[in-house]
């Protein structure tokens, strides 16, 4: 039988890039929670409606990337390319609106969009995302930014750079799109690409091919049209910015692709990626959560693109932690049968153990402790079990001390707390 191949373009972890791959993921969920945002589950397939009003009946992602199907109960289903329209929709649904603002949630998976896979860009890929619902000061969109600024720190990463614009506000964008359409009245465009920009003008900017992009070079641009109220709250969101230290550069020509966005907009762009070097991205929204039949209230987040923040660290040559972070590593010797108790035993402590298996030979068994990366090894052999006593062996430093059965658990413990408080 032919051999199974998982669907095209899809990313996957196994060990031990998983391990890595974890890292990453939690340093930016460790980044959120610090500031108070909490775990929002949501489902990864929602009501195709949903996506095509939230998201933009005019971006690729609605018109060309959305894996969509019809349930069994003749549903139109889609599985999600994004985040924040099912927040915005769970927000809604439970009333979270009703209860103390802003609501800061943020959210860990998997989604979804039907691209020509490349490096850097997948049909499965991952996300961590937050939103901030409710609040309209414009300092909680520097937090926002912030969060995912502490992650990149974190992780260590150095050869990213932060892009930021305003898309405005609704008379902003009126007065705006008026010209721009005059604008484009102007240009020779095929059907489809024309159809595109009467839904959404602003979609011509995602336009790749040269020609168009080189017309589009003398168009004007968004940031001209700002009102005093939507260039106050910039000029706030740079002052905040400066404050806490984080640098950016003013893109006035960023497009994003969904088109929920208002006001704040931003991107954080690796230098070593190539093509995808976009590892995250947000802004603020606040005509959504009305769009989606809730109340005017507005709301702002980001998407950070966890498999490309794990490439950026790779091409940067970052050390990412190896491995389960074992403690201990059981080697038995003759007989498995007391050390698959004891590691039981110690596991039932918050000791985290490993052990081989079976009669492996005391070499092979070596071998295995050290490719498990545990902090400690012990062998447990007749000798062990008749005198009670083992020698716990620091894998790294080489150096072993003498331990009672009795006590290994309390001594674990106790180095592992130093462990802890050196590093
Ligand atoms: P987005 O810019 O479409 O925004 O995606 C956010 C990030 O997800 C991107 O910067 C990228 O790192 C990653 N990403 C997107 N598509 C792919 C792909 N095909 N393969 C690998 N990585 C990908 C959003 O999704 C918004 N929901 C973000 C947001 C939240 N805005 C406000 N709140």
């Amino acid at each position: 039988m032919a051999k199974f191949q998982a669907p095209k373009g899809v990313s996957e972890y196994f060990p031990d890039r998983s391990a890595h791959f974890d890292y990453v993921r939690q340093a930016i969920i460790d980044s959120a929670r610090s500031a108070g945002y909490q775990l929002m589950e949501l489902p990864v397939f929602e009501d195709t409606e949903l996506f095509a009003r939230g998201v933009g009946e005019s971006t690729d992602v609605v018109r060309k990337e959305m894996y969509t199907f019809e349930d069994r109960g003749g549903r139109s289903i889609t599985l999600r390319p994004e985040g924040t329209a099912g927040v915005m929709r769970a927000v809604i649904e439970h009333n979270l609106d009703r209860g103390q603002l802003p609501v800061k949630v943020y959210y860990s998976g998997a989604f979804f969009r039907a691209e020509r896979p490349q490096a850097g860009r997948y049909r499965q890929f991952y996300q961590v995302g937050i939103e901030a619902i409710g609040l309209s000061d414009p300092r909680i969109d520097v937090e926002v930014i912030a969060v995912a600024e502490r992650a990149f720190q974190e992780l260590g990463l150095k050869n990213y750079h932060l892009e930021i614009t305003s898309l405005g506000d609704v008379p902003t964008r009126e007065n705006y799109l008026r010209d721009l359409r005059a604008f484009i009245s102007t240009m020779e465009l095929d059907s489809e690409t024309a159809e595109r920009a009467s839904i959404n003008p602003l979609r011509l900017f995602d336009d790749k091919r040269p020609e168009i992009r080189q017309k589009l070079e003398s168009a004007p641009v968004l940031m001209d049209y700002l009102t005093p109220e939507s260039a106050a709250d910039f000029e706030l969101v740079k002052k905040s910015l400066d404050a806490l230290g984080i640098a950016y550069v003013i893109n006035p020509r960023m497009v994003r692709g969904l088109d929920y966005y208002t006001g704040t907009a931003f991107e954080f762009v690796h230098a070593e990626l190539g093509a995808q070097s976009g590892i995250g991205g947000g802004g603020r929204y606040d005509g959504l959560m009305a769009q989606l039949g809730g109340q005017e209230l507005s709301g702002i987040g980001f998407g950070l693109g966890v498999d490309r923040i794990l490439l950026a660290c790779e091409a940067e040559g970052l050390q990412l932690p190896e491995g389960l972070g074992l403690d201990l590593y059981i080697v038995p010797l003759g007989t498995t049968d007391e050390a698959f108790v004891l590691a039981e035993k110690l596991r039932g402590h918050g000791i985290r153990v490993d052990l081989a298996f079976g009669e492996k030979a005391l070499k092979g068994a070596m071998k295995s402790a050290d490719k498990s990366g545990a902090t400690y090894s012990i062998v447990l052999g007749a000798d062990e079990i008749t005198s009670g006593q083992v020698q716990l062996k620091d894998m790294r430093s080489g150096v072993s001390t003498s331990v009672t059965l009795g006590a290994l658990a309390e001594v674990l413990i106790e180095r592992i707390a130093n462990l802890g408080a050196d590093s």
